[in-house]
């Protein structure tokens, strides 16, 4: 199985850095402790996708996700949209900074792919 080492000590609080990954791009956010609080506060009582913050992350600070929109596969763009996030310029899908689909019609979630901390102080993912 291809992987990919990425140093996450380059990527400033609250920028995103997007990685090639078997053929995809992949978002990495090095989240700020207000985007943290936001998308831990936040009730998914009625999403469509309903996760909780905690099962989309390891550590809160780095949100990972595959940047394919999973309505058509466009690619969203970061900062973008009405929650904080990413919007799909596609057909427009907000996704919030935890990547949860909030409007538009995109079925899922942006997907999280396997990764790890390869430290302890999580500078780098694999
Ligand atoms: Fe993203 Fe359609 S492909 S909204």
């Amino acid at each position: 199985m291809a992987s990919l080492e990425v140093d996450l000590s380059g990527i400033e609080e609250g920028n995103t850095v997007t990685v090639k990954w078997r053929g995809k791009p992949v978002f990495i956010r090095h989240r700020t402790a207000d985007e943290i609080s936001e998308a831990e506060n936040t009730d998914v009582t009625g999403f469509r996708d309903p996760q909780t913050d905690a099962e989309r992350v390891i550590d809160p600070k780095y949100l990972v996700v595959v940047g394919v929109c999973t309505h058509l596969g466009c690619v969203p763009i970061a900062g973008a949209g009405d929650y904080n996030g990413w919007f799909c310029p596609c057909h427009g899908t907000h996704y919030d900074i935890s990547g949860r689909v909030r409007r538009g019609p995109a079925p899922y979630n942006l997907e999280v792919p396997e990764y790890r901390f390869l430290d302890d102080e999580h500078s780098k993912a694999v």
